[in-house]
C-alpha cells in the first residue's frame, strides 16, 4: 500500500505486530524515524496497548502527596489510577474506580478527611490501604455474603524512587530493579530522591509525545533555538562566519539497555566554569553565561547559585585549581552550612551537571548543583496530535526548611512570558512546527545524526521491543 492510500483509507483496528500488518510507515530506518510513528492514530493506539500499559512509569512526585490521605490522580490513555499517601514510607495506587459501580473516587488531587476513601455516589468508603470499610445495605449484595475482599480497591504496581511514584499497568511487570539498573546510580548519585518542588507547570502541545521529547534529547539545536546561549554558532548557522567553538561537540551521548539514555558535558560546561570563546574575566563571563540559565528558565541554575559564584570574586585561584573547581568547593561549603543535601561530590556525578538523564520511556532529569530541571511528557488520551508536557523546577532544600506541596500550574498560552520563560518558549515555539511538517506528504522519514541523536534512535527501538513483543 503505499503512502498516498494509506492515509485515505485508515485501518479501523489495531493491527498485529511483526508480521505484514506492521506498515513501511511505522518503519525505523537505517538513518532515521518513519514518521507514521508520529502521526498515525493506529500506532498511537499501539502503543497505549503495548507500551504504557506496560512499562514503568512516572505517575507522581511524592512532593503532589507529602502527608497521609493526600492523593492525586495519574491519567494515562483512558486509565486513571489513584496515588494515596498511605504514611510516610508507603504510597498506594488504586484504579480510580468505584467497585460499586465505577464511578471516579477522586479527581485532580486532594486531600482524603479523616483518611477514609469515600465514593460520591452512594458512600462506600475505604481506608487508606483501599479495605472497605462501609457498604451501605451491605445485607442486599451477594444475598448478604458480600465479603470485603470482594470490595477492596484494585492495586496497581508501584515503586517508589528518586522522588517518584513509578507504577506499571502489567500485573507481571518487568521488575523495577531490572528496568532501572544502567541509570540507579546516576540517579541516587544526583540526589534526585532529595529534590523537592520549586515550581511545576503543565502544558497541552499539538505535537506527539515523542516529538516534543525527542526535542530535548539533544543538545545541538542550541544555537539556531537559543542563539543567546551560543552566540559564535549561531553567527556559523546564519552564514556569518566559518567555524565557532560549538558547545554540543563537547557533549557525550550515552545509551544503555532499556531505552535509557545520558548526555553530559563533563567539565566543558558553563557550571565547570567553561565559557565558549572567552574574551573578558573569567569569572564574570561564567556569572553572564549562568545568568541566562536564571533568567531564560528559572530552573537547573538558580539564582542562589550565582550569588555563592559571585563570593569568589577577587580571591585568587589557588595553584592546581581552577575556576569551576573553586565554584564547586563554594557551593559545596554553603550547603554544609544549610544542612541541603547535595550530589555526591565525584567526577562522575559532578560531570553530569548541564547534561541529562533519560529515564524511557518519556521522563528527563537535567540535573545541576542540587536543582534538577525535570521533563515528563506522555500522550493526551490516543491522539497521536497531542500530548501533556510538564516542566518541573526541583531543588534540595536547606534542613530546616519544609518542602512544599507540589502544586501544578496550567500554562495556557505556549507564547505568553508571563507563563513561560524564554528557553522553554523557544523550545516549545518548534514542536507544533515539527508536528505539522511530519504529517507532510513531502517527508516521508526523518535523519538522524548518528551520535548527537543517538537517544531518539535507541528509545524508538526499546519502543518496538514493546510493540512486537
Ligand atoms: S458507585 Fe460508588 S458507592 Fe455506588
Ligand atoms: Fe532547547
Amino acid at each position: 500500500m503505499n503512502e498516498l492510500s494509506r492515509r485515505a483509507a485508515p485501518r479501523t483496528s489495531v493491527p498485529s505486530t511483526g508480521g505484514t500488518d506492521w506498515p513501511p510507515t511505522w518503519n525505523i530506518t537505517s538513518h532515521g524515524i518513519s514518521t507514521g510513528r508520529y502521526i498515525d492514530p493506529l500506532f498511537a493506539r499501539l502503543e497505549y496497548e503495548k507500551l504504557w500499559r506496560k512499562v514503568w512509569q512516572a505517575a507522581a512526585r511524592l512532593d503532589e502527596i507529602p502527608d497521609a490521605g493526600d492523593y492525586t490522580v495519574y491519567d494515562i490513555g483512558d486509565q486513571a489510577i489513584l496515588l494515596v499517601r498511605v504514611d510516610p514510607s508507603t504510597v498506594k495506587a488504586y484504579h480510580n474506580a468505584c467497585p460499586h459501580r465505577g464511578t471516579a473516587l477522586a479527581q485532580g488531587a486532594g486531600h482524603f478527611p479523616s483518611n477514609r476513601i469515600m465514593c460520591p455516589f452512594h458512600g462506600w468508603r475505604w481506608n487508606l490501604a483501599g479495605q472497605n470499610q462501609f457498604v451501605l445495605e451491605r445485607q442486599e449484595f451477594c444475598g448478604g455474603s458480600l465479603r470485603d475482599s470482594d470490595v477492596a480497591l484494585k492495586e496497581v504496581n508501584v515503586v517508589l524512587f528518586a522522588g517518584f511514584v513509578f507504577i506499571n499497568l502489567d500485573p507481571n511487570p518487568q521488575p523495577f530493579d531490572e528496568f532501572i539498573a544502567p541509570l540507579r546510580a546516576l540517579l541516587e548519585g544526583l540526589a534526585v530522591g532529595d529534590m523537592h518542588h520549586y515550581w511545576w507547570k503543565s502544558l497541552s502541545i499539538p505535537a506527539n509525545w515523542k516529538v516534543a521529547q525527542e526535542a530535548f534529547f539533544e543538545a545541538f539545536h542550541v544555537p539556531a533555538t537559543h542563539p543567546q546561549l551560543e552566540k559564535g554558532g549561531a553567527e556559523v548557522i546564519l552564514g556569518k562566519r566559518e567555524d565557532a567553538e560549538f558547545t554540543h561537540r563537547y557533549v557525550n551521548y550515552e545509551v544503555f539497555p532499556h531505552g535509557h539514555g545520558r548526555f553530559f558535558g563533563g567539565k566543558k560546561t558553563p557550571m565547570a566554569g567553561h565559557v565558549n570563546e572567552r574574551k573578558g574575566d573569567p569569572l564574570e563571563e561564567m556569572a553572564a553565561r549562568l545568568n541566562l540559565l536564571v533568567e531564560g528558565m528559572d530552573a537547573m541554575v538558580l539564582k542562589e547559585d550565582i550569588e555563592v559564584l559571585l563570593t569568589l570574586r577577587g580571591k585568587p585561584i589557588p595553584e592546581g585549581s581552577s575556576l569551576g573547581g573553586e565554584y564547586m568547593k563554594a557551593l559545596y561549603a554553603t550547603a554544609a552550612q544549610q544542612g541541603r543535601p547535595m550530589p555526591k561530590p565525584i567526577p562522575e556525578i559532578l560531570g553530569m551537571w548541564g547534561g541529562e538523564v533519560f529515564i524511557f520511556p518519556n521522563l528527563m532529569v537535567l540535573p545541576q548543583a542540587g536543582n534538577a530541571m525535570i521533563y515528563r511528557i506522555r500522550p493526551d488520551g490516543f491522539d497521536p496530535d497531542r500530548c501533556v508536557f510538564e516542566i518541573l523546577s526541583t531543588r534540595t532544600l536547606p534542613a530546616a526548611v519544609k518542602p512544599p506541596r507540589a502544586t501544578i500550574d496550567r500554562v495556557t498560552d505556549l507564547g505568553d512570558p508571563q507563563q513561560l520563560l524564554l528557553i522553554p518558549r523557544q523550545d516549545l515555539g518548534n514542536i507544533p512546527r515539527i508536528q505539522k511538517g511530519l504529517h507532510s506528504q513531502g517527508i516521508q522519514h526523518t535523519w538522524l545524526a548518528a551520535n548527537q541523536e543517538k537517544i531518539i534512535l535507541n528509545m524508538h527501538q526499546q519502543l518496538d521491543r514493546y510493540l512486537q513483543a
